[in-house]
């Protein structure tokens, strides 16, 4: 077992845990968006991000890739932590300005409007994968993924052409931490391979 702190209470964590797993066996809570435990994590969002402490060193890393290790001094609400999730926060705010799920989050942390310009106020996909990584690991469908490029990114199936790979099972909108699929779903009436994210009125 490894030992370390997290917030000033000594914890323990097996090799291979992330820090998110060990502050998770602990009760201690750290916000997640893109995070899923029957999914491998991926790092998008940074919302989950901690402090580490060492002497007058700090840094800021992303706790649910961060692997548990020994001594290490672990901060998840810190002052340094909250500041960045605010500002992660607000520009998810102005990315998915629609997403009902984001507003209350920010509200959490006090952030009620954003200073970064809104582009589409109807998204509500911070395209974060969660949905994808969800269709090929847990369903094995492999019927959505990531198309397009800058603005114009989205979740859709592959190539965006409609095909037979989506089984309707709805994993992706139970996972989707923003409502965008559920949205579309709604819109699409739980169409099998017509479902699409992003860009998508
Ligand atoms: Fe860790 Fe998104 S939940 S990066």
């Amino acid at each position: 077992m490894l030992s370390l702190t997290i917030d000033g209470k000594k914890v323990e964590a097996e090799a291979g845990w992330t820090l998110l797993d060990t502050a998770r066996q602990y009760g201690i809570e750290i916000p997640t968006l893109c995070y899923h435990e029957a999914v491998e994590p991926f790092g998008a969002c940074r919302l989950c991000v901690v402090e580490l402490r060492q002497g007058n060193a700090s840094r800021l890393v992303a706790s649910c890739v961060y692997p548990a290790e020994e001594g290490l001094e672990v901060h998840t609400a810190s002052e340094k932590v909250n500041n960045v999730r605010r500002w992660i926060l607000e520009m998810l705010m102005s990315e998915c300005p629609a997403s009902q799920e984001i507003k209350e989050m920010a509200a959490q942390y006090g952030v009620e409007t954003t200073r970064f310009e809104i582009n589409d106020p109807e998204q509500e996909c911070i395209l974060c994968g969660l949905c994808v990584r969800a269709c090929a690991q847990v369903v094995g469908a492999n019927a959505i993924s990531t198309v397009g490029r800058g603005a114009q990114k989205e979740i859709g199936s592959p190539y965006l052409v409609p095909g037979d790979a989506c089984v309707a099972c709805g994993t992706c909108v139970t996972v989707c931490p923003t409502g965008a699929m559920r949205a579309r779903f709604e819109r699409v009436r739980g169409v099998p391979s017509v479902v699409m994210a992003r860009s998508v009125k």
